[in-house]
């Protein structure tokens, strides 16, 4: 048992027995739950074995440590701002609210009331997405050129009669961007950065709803690297591609699965050489990495009151990484990141991707290139 006292808000969700799942496996104990759906909420109630409540208040009256809270988005600030007041830890399930104001107003109230606020993107837990974001951080990419991210969640209309908030501007607060797409979106600030400027347009292609279905964009990060968002939930494509191009080598996430390939050059060095002007560089794919994912991670975090995910203070690089340190590895390890004190853990990446260092790598100089040579396994190019 991990002796953490847990009480549910909005017990009734259809996302709640992933979160049941979580909290099983680190051994939490759900000392009370709550839902303005009664119906919904007590077999929840009974499977537990704990109250059940249909006002917060009440419900917060229960000694607990962490409030998990599963209710639609538009009232996550209200439920949050209420659990923390109440002396407890907080995971809300994403996105964090609807407005940004009330995401700042909720970040506030955390660090005043020393609480931790913790929002469920738990696909960052994903071992492939790690192991991208800890190649990246060794210089992998060298300077990030573009990122395109692809998504596509689809949907019967059918699905948005599965609630009554669902699709609605008042419900729900926007469509696709704000509900399936946050992952995707999450992932990409994560993995490339805070973009700087973005430039979009929304569409309702296919569903009988008032909010989006169908978003693209054009993105640019403050160095200079450009890219494209897609999300719908009116397509079937790939569930999700994210490619980041650097001009040391780039990478492909796919759910379950990266993708590397490395320059045998800095694409800046190989622009400037005077060789034949039309022979491509030499790329060299190196060994996918396959991943899975970690609901389970985010809870056990919670439990030991760490980040779920590896949060670092960007350093300027001092050192450049060696090959066996960039090397892929297969990541089961768990994250240690420092106690994240009691921001969300979307805002210490935000605030650590903005002031990253820029990195070049391979070195320009002929021990790196014999290392990296040594270091490369091509299967292809
Ligand atoms: N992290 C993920 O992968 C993931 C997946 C699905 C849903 N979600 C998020 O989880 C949340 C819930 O989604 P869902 O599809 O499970 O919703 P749902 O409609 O199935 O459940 C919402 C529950 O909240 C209750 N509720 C509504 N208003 C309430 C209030 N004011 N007070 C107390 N209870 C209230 C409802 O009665 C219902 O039981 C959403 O914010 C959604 O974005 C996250």
């Amino acid at each position: 048992m991990s002796g953490l006292r847990v009480v549910v808000i909005g017990a009734g969700a259809h996302i709640f027995p992933s979160h049941q799942r979580g909290l099983r496996a680190i051994g939490a104990e759900i000392v009370g739950v709550q839902d303005i759906d009664l119906g919904r909420a007590r077999p929840v109630a009974d499977e537990l074995g704990c109250p059940l409540r249909e006002d917060i208040a009440q419900l917060l009256q229960t000694p607990a440590d962490l409030a998990v809270i599963v209710t639609p988005h538009p009232v996550h600030a209200e439920h949050a701002t209420a659990c923390l007041r109440a002396g407890l830890h907080v995971l809300v399930e994403k996105p964090i609210a609807v407005e940004v104001a009330e995401a700042d107003a909720m970040l506030r109230e955390a660090e005043r009331c020393r609480r931790l606020l913790c929002v469920a993107f738990q696909q960052r837990t994903r071992s492939e997405v790690q192991e991208a974001r800890r190649l990246i951080q060794l210089g992998f990419l060298g300077d990030l050129q573009r990122a395109d991210l692809l998504a596509t969640w689809p949907r019967r209309s059918s699905y948005f009669g599965t609630a009554p908030w669902r699709g609605t501007w008042r419900g729900e607060g926007g469509g696709v961007l704000i509900n399936q797409g946050q992952h995707d979106l999450d992932l990409l600030c994560y993995l490339a950065g805070m973009p700087s400027r973005v430039v979009g347009s929304t569409r309702t292609r296919v569903h009988p709803i008032e909010t989006e279905d169908t978003v693209a964009a054009l993105v640019e990060w403050p160095r200079g690297a450009v890219g494209s968002i897609h999300l719908s939930t009116a397509e079937a494509d790939e569930a999700e591609r994210i490619e980041l191009t650097g001009t040391a080598g780039r990478l492909r996430l796919l759910r379950g699965h990266l993708e590397l390939f490395r320059n045998e050059v800095d694409f800046r060095e190989y622009a400037a050489s005077t060789d034949n002007p039309y022979a491509p560089p030499s790329t060299h794919r190196l060994a996918p990495v396959s991943g899975a994912g970690g609901v389970t991670r985010t809870c056990t975090a919670i439990s030991s009151e760490r980040s779920p995910v590896r949060v670092r203070r960007s350093r300027p690089a001092t050192r450049q990484p060696s090959p066996s340190s960039l090397r892929t590895r297969s990541p089961t390890r768990r994250s240690r990141g420092p106690k994240s004190g009691c921001r969300s853990t979307a805002a210490h990446t935000a605030t650590s991707s903005a002031r990253s260092a820029p990195r070049v790598w391979p070195r320009d100089d002929a021990r790196t290139k014999e290392r990296t040579a040594r270091w490369l396994r091509p299967s292809g190019s």
